[in-house]
């Protein structure tokens, strides 16, 4: 979504900040004077208010998978699925302090395993999250009653309010299964809107059968007694199969565009928005060799790395990833990926909620 108005060019102006500079002893004293009453001048906090561009104290930052997988392993032996409800590694933007742990300030990210046998129990919250599957047999998830068994590479969303668990059904001695999740614990926690129930019991019933939402919604036809309702999310998987094979398609077709490859938006099938409330997902195909445009968005975004190798230079920052590598891009920082082996980007980011806002804003460089 284009900017309604541009922002990105800004006219010379005043200084907003010069007010602030060097309190006068009388102001200095004006503020002792106002404080016991709990009010902040506004022309004192200005700096934290008035920025001419987005500001982040987020930090480009990278997750090597191969680093962080014996400690997944470990984690087995220290706590289980049920004791830990969700046995995962967070993902902390080491930009963050204080009681923020998010991947940016809005959105988190984690690693999760579980062992054959596990249950990880049944609850529900207001946040969005989805999974996206990394390695393993066995795995499912189940959402409002439906089993959603995964496989590598598949993204599994998470609408708000619905009742989940997770199960690993593999035999003993089955290799453990890990996956990514995510939430929007952050932008939850700014409108303090969150809601979180566990349920009576460590499974919520399954009613229906597998495949069914995925069955009705998601190819290309509806329930003819269906009528889309706003915020309505009723189709929970989306295949890696049958997404990539949607990029081999684009390829086959379009030029490569130099700023994202051949990408593709995950949409809800019912009305072609996002696929989740608040956060945007995508997928991308780049090929080797590749090094794309400059670009920016107000979206701090999260890519985690299906297939390939590669680096991804944020500012002055180096990212170098290879598959199951997870690495985020803070908001409005100037980035390009340089493409080592042909490689396929899962993204993520708050977009869908800043485009409902009318928050979101992109810009595009030149080579
Ligand atoms: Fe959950």
């Amino acid at each position: 979504m284009a900017a309604a108005f541009s922002l990105l060019q800004q006219p010379a102006r005043r200084d907003p900040m010069a007010s602030t500079s060097g309190a006068s002893q009388e102001q200095e004293a004006y503020f002792g004077r106002v404080a016991p009453l709990n009010l902040l001048p506004a022309w004192k906090v200005m700096p934290i208010y008035a920025p001419a561009e987005p500001k982040t104290p987020c930090l480009p930052a990278v997750w090597h998978f191969r680093e962080i997988k014996p400690h997944l392993l470990e984690s087995v032996r220290v706590i289980s699925a049920k004791e830990a409800e969700r046995r995962a590694l967070l993902l902390h933007n080491p930009g963050l302090t204080g009681a923020a742990h998010g991947i940016t300030q809005t959105i988190s990210g984690d690693y999760q395993i579980m062992l054959p046998g596990e249950i990880a129990p049944a609850h529900r919250h207001t946040q969005t999250a989805f999974r996206l599957f990394l390695e393993g047999d066995g795995a499912f998830t189940a959402i409002d009653g439906e089993k959603i068994y995964m496989k590598r590479g598949d993204l599994i969303i998470q609408p708000p309010g619905l009742w989940h668990h997770h199960g690993h059904e593999g035999g003993p001695g089955t290799p453990p299964v890990i996956w990514f999740d995510a939430l929007d614990v952050g932008l939850c926690g700014i409108f303090e809107s969150t809601f979180f129930h566990s349920f009576t019991q460590d499974e919520f019933p399954v009613t229906r059968p597998v495949g069914s939402t995925r069955g009705r919604y998601g190819s290309g036809v509806v329930p003819a007694s269906y009528r889309p309702q706003p915020l309505d999310y009723r189709m929970y998987a989306y295949p890696y199969a049958a997404t990539r094979g949607a990029l081999d398609s684009l390829r086959a077709t379009e030029a490569c565009d130099p700023y994202d490859g051949w990408k593709v938006r995950y949409v809800n099938p019912t009305t072609g928005d996002h696929a989740m409330t608040t956060m945007a997902a995508h997928l991308q195909i780049l090929p080797s060799g590749m090094t794309t445009a400059p670009y920016r968005s107000t979206d701090g975004a999260v890519f985690v790395v299906v297939e390939g190798h590669g680096r991804t230079v944020v500012g002055g920052t180096t990212l170098d990833w290879e598959p199951n590598d997870v690495f985020v891009v803070p908001s409005w920082q100037w980035h390009h990926h340089e493409i080592a082996g042909e490689a396929v980007l899962f993204s993520y980011s708050d977009r869908a909620a800043q485009e409902r806002l009318g928050l979101w804003f992109e810009e595009r460089g030149n080579r």
